[in-house]
């Protein structure tokens, strides 16, 4: 089989957007997920409600979907007056076969965390290649606060190294070389920890650390996965 081109996953990335679409109904609340594979969920729920007339509120999980959404007409609401949805459908950077995820490549997953915890389903849409065996590759994002920054990630490489990590954190920086800075006014440092022995146990000493408003493993969150693959669509959990 020739190589994926970039316009290969843009197709794959929208087949599973398509997909998830799918399964809204009229009358529900959607959590709306950040990045290029959300992005097509949102552009395809626009065009569903308009074309079906559906009772859709939504609920962006960054600035940047609150944008697109709103352009695109869809009916918005915030987690303060909407603190109960159905369902949220975002994407993944990496996923592993117990559903476990990283999220954060955008710098949105305290926001995506969130809105998932307040939704009853989380469904996650990728190409195939976000689906690995072991959690890890992929730089784990951490959103800590701007003070003591550096006092922080010294506390978190001592988590990490306690979890059977590599420790390699840098702080995100935008294209331009200036820091990245999140819709909550915080910054993200990147562990490359290459694999994540425990998820599970890094998680929950994370959870515990001072400092870090938010890591992006997603851990009993994801309730299906709706996998995009040369051959078709593949679901992992329950969609319904
Ligand atoms: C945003 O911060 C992330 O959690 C994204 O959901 C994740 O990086 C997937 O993005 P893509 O769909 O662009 O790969």
């Amino acid at each position: 089989m020739s190589q994926p081109t970039p316009d290969t996953f843009e197709i794959l990335k929208r087949e599973a957007a398509a997909r998830a679409v799918a399964t809204v109904r009229s009358g529900m609340k959607v959590g709306l997920g950040t990045g290029s594979t959300a992005r097509h969920f949102v552009d395809l729920l626009a065009a569903r409600i308009k074309a079906e007339g559906l009772d859709i509120v939504g609920v962006p999980t960054s600035e940047a979907t609150r944008q697109q959404a709103e352009g695109l007409g869809i009916v918005l609401s915030t987690l303060e007056q909407t603190p109960a949805l159905d369902v949220t459908v975002d994407g993944a950077d990496e996923i592993d076969p117990a559903l476990r995820l990283i999220k954060g490549g955008g710098g949105a997953h305290l926001r995506e965390k969130m809105v998932a915890l307040a939704s009853k389903r989380l469904i996650v849409i990728a190409d195939e290649t976000k689906q690995v065996a072991q959690l890890g590759r992929f730089k784990l994002p951490l959103e800590v606060v701007p003070f003591g920054l550096n006092t922080t990630q010294q506390r978190l490489v001592a988590v990490l190294v306690g979890a059977g990590c590599q420790t390699r954190i840098t702080r995100r920086l935008k294209a331009d070389g200036s820091v990245f800075v999140t819709d909550s006014g915080n910054a993200i440092l990147d562990a490359d920890c290459v694999a994540i022995p425990d998820p599970d146990a890094l998680a929950h000493a994370l959870d515990g650390v001072t400092g870090l408003v938010e890591h992006g493993l997603f851990i009993g969150m994801a309730t299906a996965a709706i996998l995009a693959t040369a051959d078709g669509i593949r679901v992992m959990g329950q969609l319904d």
